[in-house]
Order: structure tokens, then sequence, then C-alpha cells
């Protein structure tokens, strides 16, 4: 997977993309990250890349030209391929399934906004596709640009190395995660769940299980009814919401 992001503030991302997971992804070449500084392809001495808005009211814009040159010299002959994604926190709402459906493509171009927005003509005639992080707003695209990069670089083949743990996590399956605990078996009078000692996998499963959907309808009902369940699943919720 390639990533080209294109910023104004190419320094927000040192650090995010040079540690841990990421870092490893980079180094085996699962993904490879390239920023892009708007900046480099304004016109005129001053690089000039915002101007207030026609029609008045506060605020700076950011100018269609030099978005529109820094994606077509990027993408070149590939313009046509690759998806070109805004920033903005008036997008479709990402999720785990955004992020699956986006790890299917081999590239993906980002373009994060700054300032109080980005002239429209961005959004209408360059972006195919427009993604908000969630609903509230950030002081710019980055951000969320890092969040996208992380959600999908590791839903890429060999990024995690145990495959299991994608499959499992919290979303994946459309359940919350159920608790995790390893030692000491007592911290600080708290005991581990007797369960998870009794070396019972069959039994493990279960609890982990029952957790994982008591949590999920304890604190995202919402997302409850497009989990995958069981007939054993809906027994178990059928159960604790008669007794709840
Ligand atoms: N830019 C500012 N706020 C944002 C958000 N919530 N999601 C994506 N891009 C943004």
């Amino acid at each position: 997977m390639q990533f080209d992001i294109l910023t104004l503030f190419p320094g927000l991302f040192a650090g995010a993309f040079e540690e841990s997971i990421i870092k490893r992804a980079r180094e085996s070449g699962s993904v490879t990250i390239a920023l892009h500084n708007i900046r480099d392809y304004a016109a005129g001495r001053h690089k000039v890349t915002d101007d207030t808005p026609y029609g008045g009211g506060g605020g700076m814009i950011m100018k269609p030209e030099p978005i529109f040159a820094a994606t077509e010299a990027v993408l070149g002959e590939q313009a046509d391929m690759v998806p070109v994604i805004l920033l903005t926190p008036q997008g479709r709402l990402f999720d785990q399934s955004v992020a699956r459906e986006l790890a299917r493509h081999d590239r993906l171009l980002l373009i994060c906004g700054r300032y109080e927005g980005v002239d429209e003509r961005v959004h209408r005639y360059l972006a195919t596709d427009e993604v908000s992080i969630g609903d509230y707003v950030l002081s710019g695209g980055e951000i969320a640009a890092m969040v996208i990069v992380d959600a999908v670089t590791r839903l890429l083949p060999g990024v995690l190395g145990d495959p299991a743990a994608t499959f499992e996590d919290s979303h994946a399956e459309g359940l919350l995660e159920y608790p995790h605990y390893t030692r000491p078996p007592t911290f600080r009078g708290h005991p581990v769940p007797d369960v998870l000692l009794s070396g019972h996998h069959a039994e493990i499963t279960r609890w982990r299980r029952q957790q994982a959907i008591q949590r999920t309808l304890e604190r995202r009902p919402d997302i409850l009814s497009s989990a995958h369940l069981t007939e054993e699943d809906l027994a178990y919720l059928a159960r604790i919401e008669a007794s709840g």
C-alpha cells in the first residue's frame, strides 16, 4: 500500500509514522508513506496557499490551484486510478468497515485541509471521496490522516504478527473486546477472574464472548444490531437483557 499525504504541515507526522507498527510496516515494505508539502506547489515567490473567502466572512480558505497541482504531480498517470480522499468534518464517517474498504486499494492519496476550509472546487472536482474521523472539528486533516493510515496499515497482510489478533480486535466482528488480564493474579486486592486461571479453554472462550456481548450492550448498544451473533450469543443476550 502506498499512501501519499498532501499537507501544509509535514512536520506533524514525524513520530506517528516512526515508531511501533507503522515503523515496522514501512521497514518491511508493506507500506510506503510519502509526505508532500502543498506549499511546494504554490505559485509565486510567496508560495501563497490560502486566501480570503468570496462573499466575506472571517477566516482563510485553502486555494484550489496548489492542491490540484500537487495531486496531479504526485499521481501523474495514475490520476484516474487512485482514490483522492479529502479529510473534512463534512465527509462520510470513518469506521472499521471504511478502513477495510480502503485497505483493498494499492494506493491512496489523502488531502489534509486546514484553516476554515478548502475551496469548494477541491471538494467537487478533485476529491473522489470525503472522510471525517468523527463529529468534532480538528485544526486540520493531519490527525485524521494519521488515524486512517494507522487503521488501514494494521489490516494489511503481514503487518501484525498474529493474524488472529486483527480478527479478534474491537469492532472487527462488530463487538467490543472482552476484558484482558495479565500477571499478577491479584493486584491491590483485585483478582483476575477465576475462569481465566482455570485452564478450561472452552469455558474461557465462552466467558470472553459473553463479556464482549455484555460490554457492547452496556457501552455501544447502537452497534449490537449489526454484530454477527450466533444462536448461543442471542440466547445469552436475551438472558442478560431480561435480567438487567
Ligand atoms: N478536519 C477537521 N476536522 C476533521 C474531522 N473530524 N475529520 C477529518 N478531517 C477533519
